[in-house]
């Protein structure tokens, strides 16, 4: 036990156990192992986003997000009426994160690469999208930067996936693909 001096004093010099020897290189090398798989997945197996983070204030993030919708808004969808908005391909398209939805409704062209702006304007919240697997984290005062080309037409679901209080399962928002 700890709290006891050691019995034997010079106990650095008695011979590592042969198993424990064992255990700790498999350990090791397995842990060199996933390691080097991390930039080896992120080249090879789209397994990682190549995303850029920024400082931004909300206000200024709104604003921007605002100045696109109003420009590119092409309808409005749903009971509450929220914007379906176009961008022109190849440009930079905001959403926004708040309690609780995600805003506008963005409408993007297969085979265009666009730069996809996230932030949130209150707290964490958690950008899913499906079908596809992607997964990323929307914090208020950081703005996130996504490239993305969406191949296959189609209507794709956010869903939040950061618990951000009573409204969090009602936290939806919507891509469409054309
Ligand atoms: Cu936003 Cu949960």
């Amino acid at each position: 036990m700890a709290i006891f001096p050691p019995k034997e004093r010079i106990w650095w010099n008695t011979p590592v156990e042969k198993t424990e020897v064992m255990w700790v290189t498999i350990a090791l090398i397995w842990a060199l192992v996933m390691f080097f798989m991390m930039p080896y997945w992120h080249l090879t197996g789209d397994q990682n986003l190549s995303n850029e983070a920024y400082k931004i204030s909300a206000d200024a993030y709104a604003e921007k997000t605002e100045k696109m919708a109003a420009l590119y808004k092409v309808r409005e969808e749903g009971d509450t009426g929220i914007p379906v908005v176009a961008p022109p391909a190849g440009s930079d398209v905001y959403m926004l994160g708040r309690l609780w939805e995600w805003w506008p409704v963005l409408e993007l062209e297969a085979g265009k690469t666009y730069r996809l702006h996230l932030s949130s304007l209150d707290w964490q919240h958690g950008f899913s999208l499906l079908p596809e697997n992607i997964n990323i984290q929307v914090h208020p005062d950081y703005e996130m930067v996504v490239t993305v080309t969406p191949k296959n037409p189609g209507e794709y679901g956010i869903v939040c996936n950061e618990f951000c209080g009573a409204g969090h399962h009602t936290m939806v928002g919507k891509i469409y693909v054309k």
